[in-house]
């Protein structure tokens, strides 16, 4: 038996660089210090990503992109097929803590300076693939055809017309025509299910691609302490905490899927008057909260709605290029401005719910970041 693994394994060698490989894996480390907890947000995000694509492979079996049998294929989905409401409870809790996710991570490392030369093109990447994120969330939306997501998305669209100059073009390019209609959703779909999650799976690639070549970065607050101290081996240590942390994510999946699964609503009426309640998903809110304060009019030919629409844009470049405006990591101005990114966006999202619900859960995570930091910030001797 051993001597036909040991012939597969020379077969394979003498045609792929696996012993480079197995080289590579022994001998990756990662530092240990008091915030080495914040390399796991990034291999939890990959995680939620994973139960993605599975999940989705799963509803395309059912799911029917069209005007008339969407919503019924959904309901089908949901009352018929075998686990298909569990599946599709699973694809929405997972959609949510993916985006919950990019943005934690995206925290960490910005604070980490993790973006510092010469991860540079690891953080632009990384920016890349929060806006597929949210791509995804956003063309996910309406594909289930109800009245909710059927007015979001025509409200969401209708934000894009805004833009001077290509805003009508790029209106009618994402609905596929003047109107939200079964185009829309099978233009949505196909962004859905096959654009979006090829150039994800390619930047995913490259983005871990990166951190496998340049290592993990220390923050500079911690250099000194991972220094003294003995890193933490990948294989198999790392890699098994990282494991530990995806059982209790599939975990929390599930029993979040279970207890509350997600709701259908009604079906799109697209003559039906403008539906009551209109909002977005979560993470746009604090968009449409600043949109929603903006008056109607228009200044030289522009309306007044581009104006935030273009501040959200610089914020978006002004974010791709942080490595740029902070070479050295010492830049004393970029981390104030994010905290006031965060303070706006947090606010936002509270005041468009009325509630102080997003502001507990972003203190409650800063809470648990620093107490998973506390609990492991002394590596056991021999680095395991
Ligand atoms: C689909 C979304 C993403 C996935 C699956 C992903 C995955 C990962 C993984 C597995 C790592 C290594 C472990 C870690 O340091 O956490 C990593 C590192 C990194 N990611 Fe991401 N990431 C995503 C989005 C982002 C975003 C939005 C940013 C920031 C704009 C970003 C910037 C970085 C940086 C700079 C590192 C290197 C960290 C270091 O060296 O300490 N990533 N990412």
């Amino acid at each position: 038996m051993r001597g036909g693994a040991a012939d597969i394994r020379s077969w394979l060698d003498s045609r792929l660089p696996v012993q480079s490989v197995v080289d590579f894996a022994r001998h990756k480390t990662v530092p240990a210090h008091r915030l080495s907890v914040v390399y796991y947000f990034g291999g939890m995000t990959l995680f939620f990503f994973l139960v993605q694509v599975l999940t989705g492979i799963l509803l395309m079996l059912y799911y029917r992109p069209s005007a008339d049998a969407a919503f019924e294929s959904v309901e089908f989905i949901m009352t018929t097929v075998p686990f298909g409401w569990l599946i599709r409870s699973i694809h929405s809790w997972s959609a949510n803590l993916m985006v919950f996710f990019v943005f934690l991570h995206l925290a960490t490392v910005f604070f980490t300076r993790a973006y510092r030369k010469p991860r540079e093109i690891t953080w632009i990447s990384g920016c890349l693939l929060l806006f597929l994120t949210l791509a995804f969330g956003f063309s996910g939306y309406l594909l289930p055809w109800n009245q909710l997501a059927f007015f979001a998305t025509r409200v969401g669209t209708d934000v894009a017309a805004a833009v001077p100059v290509v805003g009508e073009w790029m209106m009618r390019f994402l609905r596929g025509g003047d109107h939200v209609s079964g185009g829309t959703l099978s233009r949505f779909y196909g962004w859905h299910v096959a654009i979006l999650p090829a150039i994800t799976t390619l930047l995913i690639a490259l983005h871990v691609l990166l951190v496998q070549i340049q290592g993990m970065s220390v923050p500079p607050s911690e250099t000194a302490i991972a220094q003294r101290r003995r890193p933490l081996k990948f294989f198999p240590n790392f890699m098994l905490r990282d494991l530990f942390g995806w059982v209790l994510a599939l975990g929390l999946l599930a029993s979040a899927a279970a207890l509350f699964p997600w709701e259908l609503g009604e079906k799109a009426d697209p003559f039906a008057p403008a539906y009551a309640d209109i909002r977005p998903e979560w993470y746009f809110m604090f968009m449409f909260e600043t949109l929603k304060l903006v008056p109607g009019g228009e200044v030289a030919g522009v309306e007044y709605e581009a104006f935030p629409i273009l501040f959200f844009g610089l914020g978006a470049l002004l974010m791709m290029l942080v490595p740029f405006l902070d070479r050295t990591g010492n830049n004393r101005m970029v981390l104030p401005i994010g905290v006031v990114a965060i303070i706006y966006m947090v606010g936002m999202t509270a005041w468009g719910y009325r509630s102080w619900v997003p502001v507990l859960i972003v203190l409650a995570t800063g809470m648990l970041t620093a107490v998973l930091a506390l609990a492991t910030r002394r590596v056991p001797r021999g680095g395991s």
